[in-house]
Order: structure tokens, then sequence, then C-alpha cells
């Protein structure tokens, strides 16, 4: 579909794939004074950065302002981790997390889907988010974990604290980041109090849940600390819940934007599988990964000294023309389409088969249960702080059955 065929005005979700032409006019690899950050905006120089741990780190915490409870979720937290601590806990927790569990959930998201659309049974009118895109990955979680249902309420509150977009401004700057630091540390604790008492539970009564599987994961006789569990259980929250909540959102957007998808993908249901990679693509929820240089090195043609800050954006590399044909027409057909939005390399979402799978059973559903799924009006729609993360925070829409 082209942007000729695009319906209604939107605010948000077109500005960002201009902001990235506009990012990469400028050329692949540039330095940004006033942040002092180095950008990397082309397909190649993206993948190369995030294939060389080694030149480029994951650990951000001697460029990030640090608070005392929030150290406590850095063990376990993987993410921000390189070799080989990184290739030890990402083991460990593969080991409880592996494509069978995953697979394995099929029938319990749709159930959950089901269950929350019933919930908005009577009404032509509701918001998605509200009603489906929110609260689907946060119970998969809480219940991959062995929560119980009572509990899951608590896994949302903290979630929406944790995830802080309202925190920060369209630029953060360091000082902005300590006061969100600050702000969650509260949040922090209680969490880490919470998840600790559920890891003793379990260990007590193990249960078939990932929280068991985790405390008996082992590689090289080595297992997991409790306090390496609640960081992993953080990082659950914050990669895998507000993530799959865009997705979900950013998909309806897109499919009701283009004229012509939503009639595309009924009339041939096996397509979703790629337009939901194309929506993957076209607006990545993280776009932008951080790496700390970790000795003097070219890329580009320039010159990066250590311990400066490169952001890579991954929503500027989905749309390089060296890499992706017509790069700037969404094409629900598109194949093969190697995006970067799970990543590259070691680092890798380690949740990207959840969240396909959430997507599918979400989407399949919607087109089963309403002939249309249509956003009324665009100006009810509003968004996620784009610092944060490329989502729709409110999406009213109307439907027929
Ligand atoms: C890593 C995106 C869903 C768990 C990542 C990374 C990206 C990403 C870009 C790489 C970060 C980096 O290199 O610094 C996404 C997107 C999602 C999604 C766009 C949904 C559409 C999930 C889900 C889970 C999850 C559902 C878990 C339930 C993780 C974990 C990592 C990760 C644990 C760290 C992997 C590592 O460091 O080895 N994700 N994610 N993600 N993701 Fe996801």
């Amino acid at each position: 579909m082209t942007s000729k065929q695009l319906k209604g005005p939107v605010v948000l979700l077109e500005d960002m794939p201009d902001r990235w032409q506009r990012l990469r006019q400028a050329g692949p690899v540039r330095y940004e004074e006033s942040q002092g950050v180095w950008q990397v905006l082309d397909y190649a120089n993206v993948a190369a950065v995030l294939a060389d741990p080694a030149t480029y780190s994951s650990d951000l915490s001697s460029l990030a302002p640090t608070q005392e409870d929030f150290e406590t979720f850095r063990q376990g937290n993987f993410v921000g981790m390189d070799p080989p601590e990184h290739r030890r806990l990402r083991a460990l927790v593969s080991q409880a997390f592996t494509p069978r569990v995953v697979q394995g959930l099929a029938p319990r998201i749709e159930a959950l889907c089901a269950q929350l659309l019933d919930a908005v049974a009577d009404r032509d009118r509701f918001d998605l988010v509200d009603a489906l895109a929110y609260p689907l990955p946060i119970i998969v979680i809480a219940e991959l974990l062995g929560v119980p249902p009572e509990e899951h309420r608590l896994f949302q509150e903290w979630a929406s604290v944790l995830f802080g977009g309202d925190l920060l401004g369209e630029s953060p700057d360091m000082a902005d980041l300590e006061r969100a630091l600050e702000a969650i540390a509260p949040t922090i604790r209680e969490m880490n109090g919470y998840v600790l008492g559920h890891i003793r539970n379990r260990r007590a009564h193990p249960g078939d849940d990932l929280t068991s599987q985790l405390i008996a994961a082992e590689v090289d006789g080595v297992r997991l600390e409790d306090q390496q569990i609640v960081g992993f259980v953080a990082l659950l929250l914050v990669a895998g819940h507000v993530t799959t909540t865009a997705l979900l959102g950013n998909a309806v957007v897109t499919f009701d934007r283009y004229s012509g998808t939503d009639a595309a993908l009924r009339a041939d249901p096996d397509r979703l599988p790629l337009a939901i990679e194309e929506v993957l693509r076209w607006l990545p929820p993280f776009p932008e990964l951080g790496r700390r240089v970790t000795r003097p090195v070219v890329l580009g043609g320039h010159e990066l000294p250590a311990d400066t800050l490169v952001m890579v954006h991954l929503g500027a590399a989905n749309r390089d023309p060296a890499r992706f044909e017509a790069p700037e027409v969404f094409d629900v057909t598109r194949h093969p389409n190697p995006h970067l939005t799970f990543g590259h390399g070691i680092h890798f979402c380690f949740g990207a088969p959840l969240a396909r799978l959430e997507a599918r059973i979400a989407l399949r559903m919607l087109q089963e249960r309403f002939r249309s799924v249509a956003v009324p009006s665009y100006e009810d729609v509003t968004y996620q702080n784009p610092a944060a993360i490329v989502a729709v925070r409110q999406l009213p829409v109307e439907v027929v059955r």
C-alpha cells in the first residue's frame, strides 16, 4: 500500500519515519554535538554495531545515573550485560523459556484474548489498548511466572510505573533520568520484596511455572541467585510488556490506516504473520538502542573514542533503501523482511517468539469476532512518549459484529 492510500490524519506514527529519514539524510553515522552522542542510522552500520559486543558494550552503567534500589535489578537483567556474564545468564534462563514452553502457551493466550474481548462484548466502541493490548501481555507474563490471578493487578501497576514514559521529557537529559529513577525507587522496592517472596514460596512448593524452572535451571553446575531471578522478572516486565502492547496497537492502527489491509488479511488469513513483520519493520516499539564504545574504533569513516555513547536507530535502519526495496511503502506481503526491530546479535530479543504468537492470536481473534475494527477518529488516539516507546496509548475503536 502506498502512502496515497492513507486514511485520516495521524500525528505521531507518521512523524517518526520522517524524523528517521531526516536524521539519515545527514549521513549514516553522525555526531550529535548537543547530546554528546554518536547516531548510527544505516542498516549496515547498525547491524555491525550490534554484532560486535566487544567494541560496543551493552553495559551503560558508567554513562548513566545510578540509584541504589535500581542496582538490585541490574543483577539478572542481562540485556545490560556483556559476555561472558550475558552468555551464562541467557543460557540459564533459556533452559526455562524454551520454544516448546512458548508454543505451549497458545491455548492459554487464546483463552485470555477471548475472555478480554468477552468483557467488551456488549460495546460497539471501546479502547483497544485498555481492553486487550495492555492487559494481555502482562497477564501472560504473570501467569508464566506462576503469579496467582488475584495478584496480576500488582504486575500491571508495576509495569506502568517502571516503564516510566510519563516521567521523561521528549528529549530527556541526565537530570530527567535521575528524577525518573528516584520516582520509581519505591515501586522497585515493593516489587523486589514481592518477587523474592514469590521465589521463596516456589522454592518450598515448586510448580510447573517459569519461576520454579528458573530456580532449578543450571549451567556448568551454577544456578541463578534469587536476586538474579528478580532482575530477570523486571527485565520481562519492561522488555516484554509495553513492547507487545505497542505491537498490537500499532498493528490495529496501521491496518486501519492503510486502507485495504484489513480486507486483504481477511481474504487470506495466512498473510497475517508477514503483515505482523511489516508492522514491526514500520514502527519498531524501541526505535533506538544504546551502546558504549569500549575502545577507539572507526565506524562509517568516523573515529569514535572510547567511553562515548552510540545510539543505533532501528527505525531508520528498517527504512534503509540499501537494504529494503521501496522502504517507504507499507507492504504486508514483504518477504524477506530482515527488519532489526528485535535487535541483532547476542542480545536478539529473547521474547520474539512469544510477542509474535500473542500478536497472531490476538489479531486473528479480532478478525474472527468482528466484521470490522475501525478507528473512527484519529483525534482521539493518543501516543506514548516517543522518547520511551513508539506506541499508541489510547486507541478508541468502533467494531461491527
Ligand atoms: C531484547 C524488542 C517482546 C524479552 C530485546 C531487544 C529488542 C527487543 C530490540 C534487544 C535489546 C538490545 O540489544 O539492547 C522487543 C520487541 C518486542 C519484544 C519490539 C515486542 C514486539 C519481548 C517479550 C519478551 C522480551 C514478549 C519476554 C517475554 C526480551 C529479553 C531481552 C530482549 C529478555 C534481552 C535479551 C538479551 O539481552 O540477550 N527485545 N521485544 N521481549 N527482549 Fe524483547
